[in-house]
């Protein structure tokens, strides 16, 4: 018979039928008494209450799933958290897409290179060849697992337009010296904050030090709808562009083009085209 593990069992949780739990290391098997259970952090065992099923029965019974309305709240209350305007976020759905359509957004020469970091979910890389460009990958500091800011600034070449460091586990970059390289050479910094949603710098948030920054809610992270991204932005046309991308190309999401009044036409952007806007 399948064991539950012990944090399904703290948790009244079982695994779907026909997976297996892994076992846990020095669990010598399943125990209901809870004295023997020693309380650990549960990796992705989300809050589910009563206003987010209210939230997805609203959503059901609206008669709209698409990209619409309460996709354009979030992001309001996204930007409004964070302190900007709606103009410079935009939701993805996912962080990885969040990552590869802003760099698209961000035109950077094809072929050129971005400095990263070994030391993060694959997709940071992905997205940086998805995009066309050459990821280098810099050493990390043995302490923080982030990024190593001298290591940046010894693999600089010509070829160079952006950094990407990655918040690592919830612990910020030192984004003072990372920025301050990045003024010095010109650089773009596009910063990975899918493990960093609440994270600061010495009282900023991370994300908004740099060009972009980016969100995951992925059904493992701080903030959860499954699956889902952000990008925080400074420019605002970098992130209409980027809205443009995520949305398959179109101008207009299909909640802004149907009414009433009828039918409003949208325009399908290529990312040739986009590139010369
Ligand atoms: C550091 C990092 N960046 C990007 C991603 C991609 O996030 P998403 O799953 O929302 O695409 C992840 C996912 O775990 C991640 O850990």
């Amino acid at each position: 018979m399948q064991q539950p593990c012990l944090h399904a069992l703290k948790h009244g949780l079982s695994a779907p039928v026909g997976i297996e739990e892994p076992a846990l290391k020095g669990d010598s098997g399943p125990s209901t008494n809870a004295e023997s259970v020693r309380p650990f952090l549960v990796f992705g065992a989300l809050r589910i209450e009563e206003a987010e099923i209210a939230g997805v029965e609203a959503c059901l019974r609206s008669g709209w799933l698409g990209t619409g309305p309460r996709i354009a709240q979030f992001e309001q209350n996204f930007a409004t958290w964070r302190g900007g305007a709606s103009s410079r976020v935009a939701a993805a759905n996912s962080c990885t897409a969040a990552l590869h359509v802003s760099m698209v957004a961000a035109v950077l020469e094809p072929g050129s290179e971005v400095i990263a970091t070994p030391l993060t979910f694959c997709t940071t890389v992905n997205a940086i060849m998805h995009a066309g460009l050459i990821p280098v990958l810099d050493d990390v500091d043995s302490v923080t697992q982030n990024i190593d800011p001298a290591a940046i600034e010894a693999a600089i070449t010509s070829r160079m337009p952006a950094i990407l460091p990655v918040h690592f586990a919830g612990r910020s970059c030192a984004m003072d010296k990372i920025m301050a390289i990045a003024q010095r050479h010109g650089l773009m910094v596009i910063e990975d904050c899918a493990h960093a949603i609440e994270t600061e710098f010495r009282g900023k948030h991370v994300g908004t030090f740099g060009d972009f920054g980016f969100y995951s809610f992925y059904a493992t992270k701080n903030v959860v709808t499954g699956e889902g991204g952000m990008i925080l932005g400074r420019d605002e046309e970098r992130i209409a562009r980027a809205l443009i991308l995520a949305l398959r190309g179109m101008n207009k999401d299909a909640w802004r083009r149907f009414s009433d009044k009828g039918c409003r036409h949208y325009q399908v952007w290529s990312r040739a085209a986009s590139n010369t806007t």
